[in-house]
């Protein structure tokens, strides 16, 4: 039975400042990518996903773009996007690019004219709106960065509306032209080829009509973040949304293979809407939940479960760790629990996106105080809320930079990168990123692993057991959550099986009728009448 490539693959997000530097800047770039393809292939992903490389004056990093059909000289040209993309699929890699559909810069074409006075034909392409009655900003809505969302204009007497720095006005998706000039954009890539987009927070592009306030959010403390002083129901997730991930899914479905991702931080049960009544919107609407599950062993089951319930008829499912606007999963669980995290990840039913440096076990950096460069975290700061600590560069090898750059890299590198790059990790049989290796391989020669069914077994303690199968092929997968050594009763077809992979040493252990975990172990057994 023939499946997506995006079904049985695995996605690994590059932050393209952080990746490889090549012209000596300190910033990644695209020939950096390239540069860097064979070691993609190597690991054993399927597609790389980047994150935004269009023109941007990097308010927020590249999510401020300033034309939708080019590429940040910071990053190199169009040409050299295109052989990044060539030399990709020559090498049977997938490019997947950013699309920020919500909002662009306060620099693009499009805003500066919007701005310009009250009835320019592209003022209605952003989202501008009268002082409220009795003056000051039209709502209470709040900027996701904290303070207002609404930023005067002197000039024409308006306010217009940003869900994140004032520099990101938020675009008009209720107006007809707007909409075709961001298909256009669409177009544009997926005809050079682009194998897909993961959509920038699909959940915000259209606003209630009217505009009316946000309820005030009763739970709110103010470490949480000022975003979170009201509760987003009026400013996100409105049902006409799903009318845009239809037509672009529309779209991308004019192309072969073409993969649409959306970014969606909301309860599972509403992130199940953007798969679309007929499965005709986005084709993997973001799964989050792993990023902050508490991490112990009845949570994750009953995550999972709920989220397999959930999921809609033919929903394929999908399942991440961490990215660039989240704390590293070795900073969250340590670096024993980061390895059993990676055997989740790559075994749960469902794609993986791997977030890049994961596979490494990079931790959070400390980034000194006039290093800071997330403009989250020069906002509200001191909160934890920043996002420079998981975005340090690549640390490659034990050269000056860590191979990174040839100059002073943009953010610090990882605090123990002479020991932990890439080079050095490799040599290592027993490193995370050979577990990483491992495991990647594995899901390439057993099918099952990533388009078998899933059950969830009874298990006691801080264990986590699961059967995937398909046809007459059954795998178990085990995993100990925590630091004390754990029994896992096998089903019978279990018994005696193979160790496929540890999590630890690698060595079989022996097994009955239990299975002996060891502290933050986790294995894949195969049954022992099995041919592997
Ligand atoms: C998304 C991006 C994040 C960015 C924000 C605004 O959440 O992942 O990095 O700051 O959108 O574009």
């Amino acid at each position: 039975m023939s499946t997506p490539w995006w079904q049985q693959g695995v996605i690994y997000q590059i932050y393209p400042r952080s990746f490889q530097d090549t012209d000596g800047d300190g910033v990644g770039d695209l020939k950096g990518i390239e540069l860097r393809l064979d070691y993609l292939a190597g690991l054993g992903v399927d597609a790389i996903w980047i994150s935004p490389i269009y023109p941007s004056p990097m308010v927020d990093f590249g999510y401020d773009v300033a034309d939708y059909c080019a590429i940040d000289p910071l990053f190199g040209t169009l040409e050299d996007f295109d052989r990044l993309l060539a030399t990709a699929h020559a090498r049977g890699l997938k490019v997947i690019l950013d699309f920020v559909p919500n909002h662009s810069s306060d620099r693009h074409a499009w805003f500066l004219e919007s701005r310009v006075s009250r009835n320019n034909p592209k003022r209605d392409w952003f989202l501008w709106r009268d002082p409220a009655p009795g003056g000051g900003p039209p709502n209470n809505w709040i900027s996701d960065f904290g303070g207002p969302a609404w930023t005067w204009d002197e000039a024409t007497g308006q306010y217009y509306y940003h869900a994140f720095l004032k520099e990101q006005p938020d675009l008009n998706w209720r107006n007809p032209r707007l909409r075709q000039a961001m298909y256009d954009v669409l177009r544009f890539w997926l005809d050079r080829g682009v194998d897909g987009f993961r959509v920038d927070v699909l959940w915000h592009m259209i606003k209630a009509a009217d505009f009316r306030d946000n309820p005030i959010n009763p739970s709110y403390r103010p470490s949480m973040g000022e975003m979170h002083r009201v509760l987003q129901h009026n400013s996100t997730d409105q049902p006409e949304v799903h009318e845009i991930a239809r037509e672009m899914r529309r779209l991308t479905d004019q192309y072969s293979e073409r993969l649409l991702i959306g970014e969606i931080y909301l309860p599972v049960e509403r992130v199940m809407d953007y798969y679309g009544n007929n499965l005709d919107e986005v084709h993997l609407p973001f799964n989050f939940q792993l990023i902050d599950a508490a991490w112990n062993a009845r949570n994750l089951v009953s995550l999972i479960a709920r989220y397999e319930d959930a999921l809609p008829a033919g929903g394929w499912p999908n399942w991440v760790l961490s990215n660039h606007d989240r704390p590293r999963i070795a900073a969250r669980l340590g670096q024993k629990q980061a390895r059993v995290a990676a055997l989740l990840l790559l075994t749960l039913r469902g794609t993986p996106t791997v977030y890049y440096g994961d596979e490494l076990g990079l931790d959070d950096a400390a980034i000194p105080r006039d290093r800071v460069r997330d403009p989250r975290e020069l906002r509200e700061p001191d909160l934890g809320l920043g996002r420079d600590p998981q975005r340090t560069p690549m640390p490659w090898d034990g050269s000056p930079n860590a191979g990174f750059t040839r100059s002073e890299p943009w953010l610090p590198l990882n605090a123990d990168w002479r020991e932990r790059n890439i080079e050095a990790l490799e040599r290592d049989a027993c490193s995370i990123l050979n577990l990483y290796r491992r495991l990647l391989a594995l899901r390439r020669t057993h099918r099952t692993l990533s388009v078998g069914d899933i059950s969830l077994l009874k298990t006691q303690g801080d264990t986590l057991a699961y059967e995937r199968r398909s046809g007459d092929t059954r795998l178990l997968v085990a995993l100990n959550l925590g630091g004390t050594p754990q029994f896992v009763s096998l089903p019978s077809w279990a018994r005696g099986g193979k160790v496929l992979l540890s999590t630890l040493d690698g060595s079989a252990i022996g097994q009955d009728s239990n299975l002996v975990l060891r502290p933050d172990e986790g294995v894949i057994i195969a049954p022992a009448n099995s041919y592997t």
